[in-house]
C-alpha cells in the first residue's frame, strides 16, 4: 500500500449527500489523511454495499464515515458489514430537519455501533476530525496535523467582534 492508499472511506446513500459529504473530504484533505468518496446505498445499491464493506480493511481503509438521510439505514448496515469503526452524518431532511436521520444512527440496538455525529455540514467536518484523531493513535504525522489544524482554528478566532 502505498502513501497515498485511502484510510478513510467516505460513502454516502445518495448523490444528494455530496453537498454535504464533500465537506468530510475536504477536511481529511486537509490534515493531509488520504480518503475516497463514494455513493453506496443500503437499499438501491445493496450488492455495492456488501462489496464495499468486505474489502475495506484489506484495502487499507480503517475508518468508514458514512452519510445519509430520512431512514439512514447505511451507516447501521455498513457496521454491520465491517469491522472497522463507522461514524454516522445524518443529512439535513426536509422533513424533521435530519432529526430522523440523527435518531436511526444514534439508536443502534446494542452490538453494532455507528458513532453518530452532527446533522449536516458540522457533522460532516467532525467526522472526518473523528476519523483523522483515531488514525492519530497510531500515526505521529497525522496526530501532528490534528494538533496543527487546532491551533490555527484557535488562532483564528477574534478577540473582540467586527462589525
Ligand atoms: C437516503 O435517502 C440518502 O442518503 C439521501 O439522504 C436520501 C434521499 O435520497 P435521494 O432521493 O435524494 O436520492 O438514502
Amino acid at each position: 500500500m502505498s502513501d497515498q492508499t485511502p484510510r478513510v472511506g467516505i460513502i454516502m446513500g445518495s448523490q444528494s449527500d455530496w453537498e454535504t459529504m464533500r465537506h468530510s473530504a475536504d477536511t481529511l484533505e486537509r490534515l493531509g489523511v488520504p480518503c475516497e468518496s463514494r455513493v453506496v446505498s443500503a437499499h438501491r445499491t445493496p450488492d455495492r454495499l456488501h462489496a464495499y464493506c468486505a474489502e475495506a480493511r484489506e484495502r487499507g481503509l480503517q475508518v468508514i464515515i458514512a452519510g445519509a438521510g430520512m431512514a439512514a439505514a447505511l451507516p447501521g448496515s455498513a457496521a454491520a458489514m465491517t469491522p472497522l469503526p463507522v461514524l454516522g452524518v445524518p443529512m439535513e431532511g426536509k422533513l424533521m430537519g435530519g432529526l430522523d436521520a440523527l435518531l436511526a444512527m444514534a439508536q443502534m440496538p446494542g452490538g453494532v455501533p455507528v458513532g453518530t455525529l452532527g446533522i449536516g455540514r458540522a457533522g460532516a467536518v467532525n467526522a472526518a476530525l473523528l476519523a483523522a484523531a483515531i488514525i492519530a493513535l497510531s500515526d505521529a504525522g497525522v496526530a501532528a496535523a490534528l494538533d496543527r489544524f487546532r491551533a490555527e482554528q484557535t488562532a483564528a478566532v477574534p478577540e473582540t467582534p467586527t462589525a
